[in-house]
């Protein structure tokens, strides 16, 4: 059994995987930039519950000390993210080439790359101590620039810039991480479109459905994949 932490696990897909880890039996942190939205649904899960906000140091330095002196961690599953630019121009959006600007671009970056890069940071000398070391990069199957340039997908009709572009420099991170790290597993994951708060719950599949592969690569043992790229039904192009 592992101690794994869930970053933006309070709800949706980082929620869902902290449920399935615990019933499996692994001890769960369950993250939450939100101390009363996570205690509620740490509470709900029987997991424990630490407030990291993955794009504050403090708060992630704060979060590596606790789980450090319970006893260290074993598994990251970076999972906290967003999707629309809501932070800089007061209102949730998806903007196109034509639109978009460094400003527009930020936000997501902040928190989908910059915040996964802190927490990993900040997570790695607990991580080199595990016997069984595993990370889980909640990437998108708009990070394939395979899929995105596909005509005819619906990975190609996505109009956004910023999203896919976050989620790419995910993957890229993820494999230089894995080629850094072979005695640890590192891996990027699509858990494809699911309804959840970060679409409007327009997504065509369950929470259930979605975290099946973020489980499945959480729980990796070491002679599981590295460095690659993974949705429920396989290996994806990049
Ligand atoms: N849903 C999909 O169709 C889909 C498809 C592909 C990939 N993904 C990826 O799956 C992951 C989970 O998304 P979801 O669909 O479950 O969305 P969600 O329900 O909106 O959950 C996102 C989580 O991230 C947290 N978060 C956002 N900014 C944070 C920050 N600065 N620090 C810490 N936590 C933060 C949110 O916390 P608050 O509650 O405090 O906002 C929330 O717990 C994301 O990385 C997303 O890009 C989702």
């Amino acid at each position: 059994m592992t101690t794994t932490l869930i970053t933006g696990a309070n709800k949706g897909l980082g929620f869902e995987t902290a449920r399935r880890l615990v019933a499996a039996g692994h001890t769960v942190y369950l993250g939450s930039r939100d101390a009363e939205r996570g205690r509620r649904a740490a509470e709900q899960l029987g997991a424990r519950m630490v407030v990291i906000d993955v794009t504050d140091d403090a708060s992630v330095a704060a979060a590596a000390k606790i789980i450090e002196a319970d006893g260290g961690l074993d598994v990251l599953v970076n999972n906290a993210g967003v999707a629309g630019i809501e932070a800089r121009i007061g209102e949730l959006g998806v903007f196109g080439a034509a639109e978009v600007t460094a400003d527009m671009m930020w936000p997501l970056f902040e928190t989908n790359v910059f915040g996964l890069v802190r927490v990993t940071h900040a997570f790695l000398p607990l991580l080199q101590r595990s016997t069984a070391p595993v990370v889980v990069n909640v990437s998108s199957g708009l990070a394939s620039l395979t899929r995105v340039a596909a005509p005819g997908t619906p990975a190609y009709a996505y109009p956004g810039v910023a999203y896919p572009a976050s989620k790419a420099a995910v993957n890229m991170i993820t494999v230089q991480y894995a080629k850094a790290f072979p005695n640890m597993r590192i891996n990027a994951v699509e858990p494809g479109y699911t309804a959840t708060d970060l679409n409007g719950h327009k997504g065509t599949q369950t929470v259930e459905e979605g975290a099946e592969v973020i489980v499945r690569m959480a729980e990796a043992d070491s002679d599981g994949p590295t460095g690659g790229y993974f949705d429920a039904a396989g290996t994806l192009p990049w």
